[in-house]
């Protein structure tokens, strides 16, 4: 089933021939007197709503299970839940902003340690220790788009018994599917490309790994960060588009790093494969598109808050995925909570702005951004 079907016929057939799910409201179940069994007890534990999008998500990662978290911090939480006193995580520098704060801030008071390294795709044999059991990524990298060899480093990191997890935000099941790879977990902030429409917060985590599986589960139930069924039935609604969206956003911002890339007024694009020869190739092996979030430098000079300021459509917002296009800052916006140093070796200057391009006509945006690099003068 080609994964625009699947994002659309994949639940079917409810009470009464209605063509979408139920929202199962109730918080707690009846059960059997006699057995005390019954097929859902408590809305924290399990829900019907929620297992249907749940089916969801394990069917367009083709997974043996999802999960779904009321956020992407919660699902990220979540797939580290498994680490114990005196284990570690490897993670890049350049990782999302809150995950940087999570394991930064969190993961010590636990006796976790996380290790931030440069650039995972260097790592060697040398760089894992009995106490590594995990290595959380994001390929491409969030805002540098930097590209890692997810086969590579699955491989790596199975020889020292460590699992792989990673934050797939911006590829979704569309563009890439790292348990096909080898990776162990796959997690997503549900609240970018997923949900879609810049309304929804949610979280995701797919696995065919039995023992993490039963490891989310218990933090569903242990931990509470699940997500409700009206947003469960929200988030099932925005994904039957997600394919069709990307698909759009993807060829608006492909036409935007061209026009950028040829742009006097621009110093620097950055973009999947853009950082050398060899990250495209690799990124080309793992990943069937680009997707659609770009980081470019305005040349020196030139002023970057009245260029913002004059842009028509990207609202200058954090976030990315939605069907509006937005613009940020990273070093002051997505990713403050790393310290100037980690920020310059992952190489987030204070001038890079990110652009998630949204669902827009290709002509406004590109006269849009026009327009603002002339009043950045
Ligand atoms: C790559 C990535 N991972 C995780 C998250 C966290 O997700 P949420 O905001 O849904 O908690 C974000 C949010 O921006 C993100 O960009």
């Amino acid at each position: 089933m080609h994964i625009q079907t699947a994002a659309v016929q994949t639940l079917r057939h409810h009470e009464f021939g209605a063509v979408v799910p139920p929202v199962h409201l109730a918080s707690t179940y009846e059960l059997d007197p006699g057995s005390e069994d019954g097929a859902y007890a408590y809305q924290r534990g399990s829900n019907p709503t929620r297992a249907q999008l749940e089916t969801v998500l394990a069917t367009l990662d083709g997974a043996a299970h999802g999960f779904a978290f009321a956020s992407g911090m919660a699902a990220t939480a979540a797939s580290l839940s498994t680490l114990e006193v005196g284990d570690e995580v490897l993670l890049p520098a350049s990782v999302y902003g809150g995950t940087y704060r999570f394991v930064d801030q969190v993961l010590p008071g636990r006796g976790v340690t996380g290790r931030f390294v440069d650039d995972l795709g260097a790592l060697t044999d040398e760089d894992f220790t009995p106490a590594t059991r995990a290595v959380f990524m994001e390929t491409p990298a969030n805002p540098t788009l930097r590209i890692t060899d997810l086969r590579r480093l699955t491989e790596l990191a199975h020889r020292h018994g460590a699992i792989v997890i990673v934050d797939n935000t911006f590829m979704t099941p569309v563009l890439q599917r790292p348990l096909e790879l080898g990776a162990d977990v796959v997690v997503q902030s549900a609240t970018k490309y997923l949900a879609g429409h810049s309304d929804l917060l949610a979280g995701a985590i797919t696995t065919d790994d039995e023992r993490l599986a039963e490891a989310f589960a218990l933090a569903q139930k242990a931990q509470g960060g699940v997500l409700s069924p009206g947003d469960s039935f929200r988030l099932i609604q925005g994904i039957k588009t997600l394919p069709l969206r990307l698909e759009r956003q993807q060829e608006n911002a492909r036409a935007i790093v061209e026009h950028l890339r040829a742009h006097d007024d621009i110093a620097t694009v950055r973009y999947p494969g853009s950082h050398s020869e060899e990250e495209a190739r690799i990124h080309a092996s793992q990943a069937t598109g680009s997707g659609a979030v770009l980081s470019f430098e305005l040349a020196p000079g030139l002023d970057r808050v009245a260029f913002v300021r004059a842009l028509r459509y990207p609202g200058y917002a954090v976030s990315l995925g939605g069907v509006e296009s937005l613009i940020c800052r990273p070093a002051t916006m997505t990713h403050e909570a790393m310290t100037p140093t980690a920020r310059e070796n992952a190489g987030i200057s204070d001038e890079l702005l990110r652009l998630a391009v949204g669902i827009e006509d290709i002509g406004d945006l590109l006269e849009d951004l026009d327009q603002a690099l002339r009043a950045a003068h």
